[in-house]
């Protein structure tokens, strides 16, 4: 037989669930896995038992599992606001579970509710029922509860969720042009105009606090790189080096002056008045208003930084901001676009990557680009990539652009 044709009799017999089922229990035991393993064979790791567990599911349980999916978001969300998490995770730490009455008491949830919640959350890992009603989050309960981690579940749960992603399915209609936003929200707005309202400053600020923070623990675009040679060279005080233009809190440019701490010359974040008014001050770092629909009024900066900024666009519209930028630079200019790159091939990033596209989608009518689409796109705009810098296993690239010669 082809030893690589995999029958079911091979994977029948009971040996072989017993002896992986032994495996499996044995890793559960020990502490601190994710670090046990280095990080190509952690992922294919997780890959791998994805894959045998969609093999596994029968029909109900698929069904089950697809039709409460948002529960996860719901519930994590649920659970840090409401103080739920701290206490599981302080739970962990003392080795004292804390109780339903007591979560009652705290929350001003009603117990029934509460029970389903935790039992809910114990299905997913994130705390454990060590004896009727007494709970302990586990090492899950720990990284959710870390600071700044309810962050993306407030923008998720109280935003994106019940503004674009509910309208995502309408917006495919062939005669149907409004976002999943406009569709979900009832409004002719687009989602940066209905945050930029000042009824929406809570919306907008858990927002662009969500812009600052999602990166964290991953690398940045300015680790392991000579930023003043490479971009800076000669540069002199009064020399604009960088413009982070929708810059929105200022974290990227924050995080060149504390990188880059000797560069000489301005710093300087644009965007629209709303969000350039709420973002904090920054030593080093300029506030300037500029919206990118119209020509960019900084001329000659070493660099012209979006991020975050082109899958907000369609491709008319991100041409339209390249053409926006053109007259301003000069011949050491450079536009660097930190963004998704989808390998053409290479399916390692798809899970983080197709996600995302699809939410923009919902919210912009924005997509993520593969590699071949962003050459396309700014071939059509008279630019070439120079380079396309990979600096994480999520797909961010740095893609260098200039004018075509
Ligand atoms: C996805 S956020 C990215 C923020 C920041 N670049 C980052 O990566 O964290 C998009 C930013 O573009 C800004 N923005 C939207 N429309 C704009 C426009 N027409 N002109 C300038 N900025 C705009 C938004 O206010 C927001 O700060």
């Amino acid at each position: 037989m082809d030893p690589g044709v995999r029958t079911s009799t091979a994977v029948d017999s009971g040996d072989v669930f017993d002896s992986l089922l032994t495996q499996l229990k044995a890793l559960d035991s020990v502490e601190n896995l994710r670090h046990a393993v280095g990080p190509e064979k952690r992922q294919e790791l997780m890959l791998q038992c994805q894959k045998v567990f969609a093999s596994l599911e029968a029909p109900f349980e698929l069904t089950q599992r697809v039709t409460y999916s948002p529960f996860l978001l719901i519930a994590t969300r649920t659970a840090q606001g409401y103080g739920i998490l701290s206490r599981l995770a302080r739970a962990r730490s003392s080795g004292v579970p804390c109780r339903i009455s007591e979560l009652a008491t705290h929350t001003q949830i009603e117990e029934g509710v509460l029970i389903s919640l935790l039992d809910y959350l114990c299905s997913q890992f994130i705390c454990e029922e060590v004896a009727p009603e007494e709970y302990v989050g586990t090492a899950t309960a720990d990284m959710l509860n870390a600071p700044a981690m309810e962050v993306p579940f407030q923008n998720f749960q109280d935003i994106i969720l019940p503004g674009g992603w509910i309208g995502f399915y309408r917006s495919l209609a062939p005669d149907e042009s409004r976002s999943g936003w406009q569709i979900g929200r009832n409004t002719q707005s687009t989602f940066y105009e209905w945050l930029d309202d000042p009824s929406h400053a809570v919306d907008s600020q858990k927002f662009h606090r969500f812009m600052e923070v999602q990166f964290k623990g991953i690398p940045s675009w300015l680790d392991d790189i000579d930023f003043i040679s490479m971009y800076a060279k000669g540069a002199k005080a009064n020399d604009v080096v960088f413009v982070d233009v929708g810059g929105g809190n200022g974290q990227e440019s924050g995080k060149l002056r504390v990188k880059v701490p000797n560069l000489v010359g301005k710093v300087v974040v644009q965007d629209l008045p709303g969000p350039l008014n709420r973002a904090p001050e920054i030593s080093g770092v300029e506030k300037m208003e500029y919206d990118y629909t119209g020509e960019q009024t900084i001329k000659g900066a070493r660099i012209y930084y979006f991020r975050q900024i082109f899958h907000n666009n369609s491709d008319k519209d991100c041409i339209a901001i390249l053409n926006n930028h053109r007259p301003a630079m000069a011949s050491e200019s450079v536009i660097l676009i930190d963004e998704k790159v989808v390998p053409d091939d290479d399916k390692s990033s798809q899970m983080y990557t197709s996600a995302l596209s699809l939410s923009m989608w919902a919210l912009f009518r924005g997509l993520e680009r593969k590699r071949r689409q962003w050459l396309k796109l700014l071939d059509q705009a008279g630019f070439e990539a120079r380079d396309i810098r990979k600096y994480t296993d999520f797909g961010d690239c740095i893609i260098t652009a200039v004018p075509k010669e």
